[in-house]
């Protein structure tokens, strides 16, 4: 079989150095890739890089070997266009469809999924200009990742930073499995919860549970890489940052619940993938619990969390919004799952059995989809980003 066809857009940012490791992935990982980078990009990484880990000729301009018409075969081939950084310039060429070099004819000729990932200054970044552009690409079907947050070229800090290219390489690799030109839940918030919660005993200790929060992080990337806006409320996961994913970090329920309601006013859809602790200690000791000589240790008493999933399908914050929960359970699956969606009020319920290596810390899962509507999507045994496109597949059946 051919090696899918990548385009790698190189514009000139200071990030430029960044995609030689983007580059690296997606070769390794049995990508063609021909980087295309523009005359500015070169000031950061020269051509010889680029040509070196690619294994292809490296042009800039239009004049080079132009009997093999590279400003339209380049584009038309591709099975994919990343551009990796994107300044506010080349956005802003892409979206007015200019074509005054290789990597903006390739743009225009291109007619496989496209995705950027933008990286500048925070003011380019929130200048109307550039949002307007990144409205434009968006509504035209291209995959525009937020920037992050972090630190810049210099000394100053803010949103504007390329993600890591691990995660943007995530971004790609969905990206193309779907192989659609138009996402299909751009201009759609998503919230999703992972993790899962601590609820703590003194300043060392806590009442904790297994989930490594991989499910959510794997349904905050599918539904980044389908264009949406995407806030991950993430407990204790301790994993990087998603690409063009807001994270909000937590640890406890109550936490959970604060950052959850508040990112959900605004939401189409709301996940609920974090393992939730259902009690809490009633009192938390200011110093570390000691054990004393011939003294039995106090009980532990614990007090009810808030249901979030519950609270939210009732209250329902925003309307048509799509509310999603997970179930994992030991026994009776199928039937304990549907009287747990119909206590919960939710739309979807994913319900997925768990046991010996089953579900926890696993990079594989088997679930079934429950319905509010009766129905019953079975997923079989596969990768967790798998039963998240699922999943997706079902939010944005319910939106439309
Ligand atoms: N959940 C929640 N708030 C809680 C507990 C759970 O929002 N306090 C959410 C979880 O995120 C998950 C769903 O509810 O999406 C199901 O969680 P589960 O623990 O299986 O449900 P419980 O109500 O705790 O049911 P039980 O313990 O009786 O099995």
């Amino acid at each position: 079989m051919d090696k899918p066809k990548v385009v790698l857009g190189v514009s000139g940012g200071i990030a430029a150095y960044k995609a030689c490791e983007l580059l690296r992935r997606l070769t390794e990982s049995g990508h063609d890739v021909r980087v295309v980078p523009t005359a500015s990009a070169l000031h950061f990484v020269g051509a010889a890089t680029w040509s070196a880990l690619s294994g292809h000729p490296v042009s800039t301009e239009v004049w080079d070997d132009v009997h093999e018409v590279p400003h339209v075969r380049i584009g038309q081939h591709a099975d994919l266009v990343v551009v990796a950084p994107a300044t506010a310039d080349m956005l802003a060429k892409a979206a007015h469809g200019l074509a005054d070099d290789l990597l903006t004819n390739t743009l225009l000729t291109a007619r496989c999924p496209v995705v950027f990932a933008p990286a500048m200054h925070t003011e380019m970044w929130e200048h109307p200009a550039t949002q307007e552009n990144v409205a434009t690409l968006r509504r035209r079907g291209a995959v525009v990742i937020e920037p992050a947050v972090g630190r810049l070229t210099g000394v100053d800090t803010g949103k504007g930073r390329l993600p890591d290219p691990a995660e943007i390489f995530e971004v790609c690799r969905r990206v193309l499995a779907r192989g659609v030109t138009a996402p299909d839940l751009v201009g759609r918030h998503v919230v999703v919860s992972a993790g899962g919660t601590r609820e703590p005993l003194d300043p060392v200790r806590f009442l904790g549970n297994r989930s490594s929060g991989k499910q959510g992080y794997a349904l905050a990337r599918t539904a980044a890489a389908r264009g949406a806006r995407v806030t991950l409320v993430a407990a204790n996961t301790g994993m990087a940052d998603p690409a063009g994913v807001d994270v909000v970090q937590v640890g406890t329920a109550v936490q959970l619940r604060e950052a959850v309601l508040k990112a959900a006013a605004d939401a189409d859809a709301v996940v609920m993938a974090a393992a939730v602790a259902d009690f809490r200690p009633a009192a938390y000791a200011a110093g570390k619990i000691k054990k004393r000589d011939g003294q039995d240790p106090e009980p532990v008493v614990l007090v009810r969390n808030p249901d979030i999933l519950a609270e939210i399908s009732s209250e329902r914050p925003r309307e048509g919004q799509v509310i999603v929960g997970f179930a994992a359970e030991t026994d009776d699956v199928l039937a304990n799952g549907r009287s747990k969606l119909r206590r919960k009020g939710c739309d979807l319920l994913v319900v997925n059995e768990v046991g010996e290596r089953k579900t926890f810390g696993s990079e594989e899962n088997e679930a079934v989809v429950l319905g509010a509507d009766g129905t019953e999507t079975p997923v079989p045994h596969g990768p967790k980003e798998h039963l998240a496109e699922i999943v997706w597949d079902l939010v944005a059946e319910r939106l439309h």
